[in-house]
């Protein structure tokens, strides 16, 4: 969808991979931009659900979407003039964001917003489709992937933290119902990139991932 010489490094993968703390670090140290794909679904399923626009009126979100008013400051998300960071990460707006995901329209409307993110020095796009539909040019592709276990104990660690109560055992059913719906979607269903990276972080720390992203964009650099 972009034919720009900007470089793109696409980080796709699972909800709670760790595939956005490590696109975000990656980004930092190249000083390229960054794009939370997610984030976008998110602000969208928030909207959605403090409207009282129903999950399955695919013209109203996809209205919703086409007129979002966000704008992405350092570690601040705003929604119009305000901080909605932490409120778009609660599960019933991830799920609600899975859901709304589905829809074609609504995938569509988000498309502009994505690309417009695509600048110069260059960019580190993470989500589920940024490798196979939004930038397939894009020059790295890397698919983040770690166990159900792995990734439900992370969430749990990251939601106890932004103070959400949660349980393990229910973050593991919310994370399998919501993987099977990501991959089994008809419109760009999380799968890997023909010629991604495929990284299993389930026993990597951050760091160790985001030193092989490194590796491979330096290799990749050093060959072009
Ligand atoms: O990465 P995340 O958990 O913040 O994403 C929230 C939801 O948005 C996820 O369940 C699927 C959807 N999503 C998508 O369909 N395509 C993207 N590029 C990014 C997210």
């Amino acid at each position: 969808m972009t034919s720009s010489n900007v470089p793109v490094i696409a980080i796709d993968g699972p909800t709670a991979s760790g595939k956005g703390t490590v696109a975000q670090r990656v980004s930092e140290r190249l000083g390229f931009h960054y794009l939370d794909s997610g984030a976008l679904y998110r602000l969208t399923a928030l909207s959605a659900l403090r409207h009282g626009t129903p999950l399955h009126d695919e013209h109203a979100l996809a209205k919703l979407a086409a007129g979002l008013n966000c704008s992405f400051v350092s570690d601040s998300i705003y929604l119009a003039h305000e901080d909605v960071a932490d409120a778009i990460r609660a599960e019933e707006v991830g799920n609600a964001a899975s859901r709304i995901a589905t829809l074609p329209q609504v995938r569509h409307s988000l498309v502009g917003l994505q690309l417009g993110f695509c600048k110069g020095p260059g960019l580190v796009a993470d989500g589920r489709d940024m490798g196979t539909v939004i930038f397939p040019n894009a020059v790295l592709k890397v698919f983040l992937t770690a166990s159900p276990e792995a990734r439900a104990e992370r969430r749990y660690k990251q939601l106890i933290g932004k103070g959400f109560s949660a349980t393990i055992r229910d973050l593991l059913k919310d994370l399998q119902e919501r993987d099977a719906r990501d991959a089994n979607r008809s419109v760009s269903p999380l799968k890997p990139a023909e010629g991604a990276h495929i990284l299993d972080t389930s026993d990597m720390t951050v760091d160790q991932a985001v030193s092989q992203v490194l590796a491979w964009y330096a290799e990749i650099r050093k060959r072009t």
